[in-house]
């Protein structure tokens, strides 16, 4: 039996169109996402145009198939949930005024949930309580190193001054050839290949802080692109992409680590779509055991941009109270200290 409170969410910051329903103890009931990334594969990257357009076509059919599969209809809810930001203005837009029609139709509460506090929380989805952690956050769009606290408040211990890590696995798989995405496209290749047959560069590895830099080593694979023939550059791809991976991760883990060490905390967890990198997860587990910290890594069902991390989210704030005023606007730059902003709402009505 589902255990109350039932909660909807629904995701649409960039270009997967999403909706979960979850129970009280995190229980996914539904799940439907449509994926856009055939629509933008032509393009090389998301267009923000067609991505809104997509969102509010797929939308209809999405909430259709969460309600068909968990016999609920939308009266059956305690609450609606959408992600506000950060994200594409108008895709946020689609999800956003949907939900809050929902909530609006039948007077349940809306919880207007920051896309980052979904990729933040979802290593820890399940009934148990959340530890306090540091959490990496490696996405298309965010490289981040937080600290949350057992209360739930979070700050922030370090970012990626430039790219984000899936952004450089996605420029680099783009220089070299691949399809986008190119993140799971490197980790397939990068199987095959020998991780020490090139020396790329570790930037920031002794800088003292939680930040990260990612564009040097995306310029140095292009310059040792340019230094190779077509045939060379073939038969090399799959080394390429074994010593690009293994510098990407070195940087990751060993940051993150230092950072749970430098804090005394014994919980660190991993989310967002590079967190699916299996020679992340490897050495991550590695390290995380070796210094006797507990690794959290998400599901991959949960890594990339879904709808149950934003419902798991919201059902931390229905427990505390605190819901969203129906007039709070969509923010496609939504800031971190929006977490913080949020948690502290008092509950004024839905
Ligand atoms: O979290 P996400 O769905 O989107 C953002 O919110 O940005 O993450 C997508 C990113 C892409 O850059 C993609 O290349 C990367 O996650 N990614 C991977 C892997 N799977 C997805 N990067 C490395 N290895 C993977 N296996
Ligand atoms: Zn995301």
């Amino acid at each position: 039996m589902p255990e109350a409170p039932l909660l909807l969410a629904i995701e649409s910051s960039c270009d997967e169109t999403s909706a979960a329903i979850i129970d009280g103890s995190a229980r996914i009931l539904a799940e439907a996402t449509h994926s856009q990334i055939p629509d933008h594969r032509p393009y090389g990257g998301v267009v923000p145009e067609l991505a809104s357009r997509n969102h509010t076509t797929a939308l209809p059919g999405i909430l259709d198939r969460v309600f068909a599969a968990s016999g609920l209809r939308p009266a059956d809810l305690d609450g609606f949930a959408a992600t506000a930001g950060p994200g594409l203005a108008s895709s946020l837009l689609v999800g956003s005024t949907t939900t809050k029609a929902l909530a609006l139709a039948t007077g349940k509460p809306f919880y207007a949930i920051n896309h980052l506090e979904g990729h933040l929380l979802s290593p820890f989805h399940g009934p148990d309580p959340i530890p306090a952690a540091v959490v990496l956050i490696a996405s298309g769009g965010h490289t981040l190193l937080l600290h949350r606290e057992e209360n739930g408040s979070i700050s922030l211990l370090g970012r990626s001054r430039d790219d984000a890590a899936g952004e450089a696995f996605d420029k680099v798989g783009k220089m070299l050839g691949l399809p986008y995405p190119g993140g799971p496209e490197i980790d397939k290749h990068a199987v095959h290949g020998n991780a020490a047959a090139f020396d790329f560069p570790r930037a920031m590895l002794d800088s003292g802080d939680g930040d990260f830099s990612f564009s040097g080593l995306k310029t140095s694979v292009r310059v040792r692109l340019a230094e190779m023939d077509a045939a060379r550059r073939a038969t090399s791809l799959d080394d390429l992409c074994a010593s690009f991976q293994e510098a990407v991760v070195d940087v990751l883990v060993s940051k993150s680590i230092a950072a749970t060490k430098a804090l005394g905390l014994r919980h660190l967890g991993v989310g967002g779509g590079v967190a699916c990198n299996r020679r992340l997860r490897a050495a991550l587990t590695e390290a995380c055991h070796r210094e006797g910290i507990e690794p959290h890594l998400v599901s991959a069902a949960l890594a990339t941009d879904n709808a149950a991390m934003i419902a798991f989210a919201a059902l931390q704030r229905h427990r505390a109270g605190l819901f969203t005023p129906l007039d709070t606007d969509i923010d496609p730059n939504l800031p971190l200290e929006g977490l913080a902003a949020a948690r502290g709402r008092a509950a004024t009505g839905a």
